[in-house]
């Protein structure tokens, strides 16, 4: 044989993973194998494949090139990337020390040049067989992760059953999106947990797709499909830069920057307690269809996602009036504020839409900690070195108005619409504190407390108590939001801040 035909026979038999007759499984499964996700997640004709070679070591005669991974690098929208698939019909994806130290040295590759990491995950967990040297791998694997922490985009997407080590990894990167029905994570899996337990849960609602979309948290991004699974990621990227130290990438303006937007004048209910749906804002506001939810299904009485202002990609913080009122709970403070820090890793500016009635009161939120995870809020924008604008549409109450951006915590801007109700606490509440004694010595106290409400109102809560104090930086009519805030954003753009040296703080997790 030939050495040309030699290195032939040895590409076949890495192409050929674990055999036909598993590749054809993987598909009735509805999954594609690692090397058509790859084709069908790079730019045609990008993929350079690093270390097809490799054997589990010591190698024995079954042992199958590559190990279950595919490593290399490639380009998306004409950007390089690294990225690793993971090989299920190779011995279920599993991770033995030679899989993990192929992702650990592109880890290494991407973090030295400054290069987003994504990893298409369908794995076994830690392979059984590798006993403590598997796990050893997934420790590196973890310390690569932990080191790539806001120097480059990682982005994982989870594309089958994800167990163990194979969650874990994911948890340190940035961002996860599920494929829906074929791709589950958790910690331990159902056949553990039954002979631990006794519990009988099947994989999909362990840990399914929608399970972690919708009550976990741990899923930033559900897909149906595949295909949807890695236009996600595409699109995810199209608003980051590559490293900490580049800017987003500024795409050419699609939308008028001067265009206003009479409906907004009229989009605040008269009544304060009829809610009305922050989307409706945000679409507005932002480049026309630029709008990316992140965590759109969890946690949904806030809103966080990306946008582009005049083509400057943003990140966005806003509530969600038509969720429990937009107040603000422990899933709600963990997600705006590991947003808010993610955003400022990565230079993108903060945008701050406030309608809040405060923090959700209660034993099981007070039990819960919402004193520590409501501090991470404060911790993030504070922490945040990024251009800050806030604008707070209707409530902003006692803490709800204080966490969200606002000027004390180093907002550069801090606006509000005419609608603005900013005050210690809500007038109901106020005026029940502040005249009890008046109120209990009426024999119906009805009428008093409605005078009483409607005088703390017009003068505690409106914008203007505030913007007259210097608090605020202006009150601004609602159609006018979209070319205001792309004219802050073009003076505030090249802005750079110093911060006290340290090595790191200690953020209240
Ligand atoms: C070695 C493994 C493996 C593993 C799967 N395989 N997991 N081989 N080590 N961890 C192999 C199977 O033996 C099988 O080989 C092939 O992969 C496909 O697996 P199936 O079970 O046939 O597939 P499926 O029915 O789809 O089930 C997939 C699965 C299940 C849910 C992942 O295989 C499973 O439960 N595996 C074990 C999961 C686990 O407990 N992993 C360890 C986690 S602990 P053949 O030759 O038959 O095709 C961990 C430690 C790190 O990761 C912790 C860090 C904090």
């Amino acid at each position: 044989m030939s050495q040309l035909e030699e290195l032939q026979r040895r590409h076949a038999q890495i192409r050929e993973g674990g055999g036909q007759a598993r590749i054809d499984q993987q598909h009735a499964k509805g999954k594609m194998t690692a090397r058509e996700r790859l084709a069908a997640l790079l730019d045609a004709g990008t993929f350079q494949e690093l270390q097809p070679f490799t054997l589990d070591q010591p190698a024995d005669a079954d042992a199958i090139p590559g190990d279950g991974v595919v490593t290399g690098f490639g380009h998306i929208d004409g950007r390089p990337v690294c990225v690793y698939a993971q090989d299920f019909t190779v011995y279920g994806g599993s991770v033995s020390l030679t899989h993990a130290r192929k992702i650990t040295q592109l880890q290494d590759l991407a973090l030295r040049n400054g290069i987003p990491l994504i990893g298409l995950l369908d794995s076994g967990g830690a392979r059984i067989q590798g006993g403590v040297t598997s796990l050893h791998g997934y420790g590196e694997i973890f310390h690569g992760n932990v080191l790539a922490s806001g120097v480059i985009p990682q982005i994982a997407v989870m594309m089958g059953p994800c167990a163990g080590g194979a969650s874990y990894s994911p948890a340190l990167m940035d961002f996860i999106i599920m494929v829906d029905k074929t791709s589950s994570m958790y910690i331990t899996g159902p056949d553990v947990l039954k002979s631990v337990t006794g519990e009988s849960i099947d994989h999909e609602r362990l840990g399914g797709a929608r399970v972690h979309a919708a009550i976990s948290g741990v899923a930033h991004f559900i897909a149906e499909d595949e295909e949807l699974a890695l236009h996600t990621v595409r699109r995810l990227l199209s608003y980051l830069p590559s490293n900490n130290v580049e800017n987003p990438p500024l795409l050419p303006p699609t939308d008028d920057a001067a265009r206003t937007d009479v409906a907004l004048n009229t989009l605040i209910p008269n009544d304060p307690n009829v809610p009305y749906d922050m989307h409706v804002v945000l679409n507005s506001v932002v480049d026309r269809g630029s709008f990316f939810e992140v965590h759109q299904t969890w946690a949904q009485n806030a809103i966080v996602g990306f946008a582009r202002l005049d083509g400057q990609p943003v990140g966005i913080v806003a509530q969600q009036p038509m969720v429990m009122a937009g107040a603000i709970d422990i899933n709600a403070a963990d997600k705006i504020a590991r947003f808010v820090c993610f955003c400022d890793a990565f230079n993108l500016p903060v945008l701050t839409f406030v309608d809040s009635p405060g923090f959700l009161p209660g034993a099981a939120q007070e039990h819960g900690g919402i004193i520590r995870h409501g501090a991470k809020i404060i911790y993030a924008y504070v922490e945040a070195s990024v251009p800050k604008i806030s604008v707070v549409t209707r409530k902003g109450y006692g803490g709800a108005y204080i966490v969200m951006g606002s000027k004390s915590l180093g907002a550069d801007l801090h606006l509000a619409w005419p609608a603005a109700e900013i005050a210690v606490l809500g007038p109901e509440a106020a005026v029940n504190v502040l005249y009890r004694r008046e109120l209990a010595a009426e024999a119906d106290p009805t009428a008093l407390r409605a005078a009483l409400i409607a005088d703390y109102r017009a003068t505690h809560a409106t914008p203007y108590y505030a913007a007259e104090r210097g608090i605020l930086d202006n009150v601004i009519e609602p159609a006018q939001t979209r070319p205001t805030l792309i004219a802050a954003l073009r003076f505030l753009r090249e802005q750079t801040r110093h911060r006290p040296a340290k090595k790191h703080g200690v953020m209240p997790v």
